[in-house]
């Protein structure tokens, strides 16, 4: 495993506030989504743990939470817990750093 450096997303430094935007980028083959969050980067497989949906257009209306549309899982961004089923399912979180230059880095 290795830090891959994110290239063609918007500087982490430029959302703020509620804004939150979800990106797919390819590491060695795999889609993996990179959400922007109030100046937080958080990275996770695409495929929904539970039946395998995409990430992608997941809902991010609570402050460390998404919601695959799907079938309405909700995972928590700090530990990838489902939080709102007790199934045992889990978000596989990828570790972030976000550089003084505001690149953005996954370690993978
Ligand atoms: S595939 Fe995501 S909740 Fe079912």
């Amino acid at each position: 495993m290795r830090w891959y450096r994110i290239n063609g997303m918007p500087n982490a430094s430029d959302f703020s506030g509620n804004q939150s935007q979800i990106f797919r980028v390819k590491i060695q083959e795999e889609s993996i989504c990179v959400l922007l969050k109030n100046q937080k980067v958080y990275a996770f497989r695409e495929e929904c743990p539970h039946a395998g949906k995409s990430l992608l257009h997941s809902r991010c209306d609570h402050e460390s939470e998404i919601t695959c549309l799907a079938h309405n899982f909700k995972f928590s961004l700090e530990d990838g817990k489902c939080t709102s089923h007790n199934e045992g399912y889990r978000l596989q979180l990828l570790q972030t750093k976000t550089e003084s230059n505001g690149d953005v880095l996954i370690y993978y």
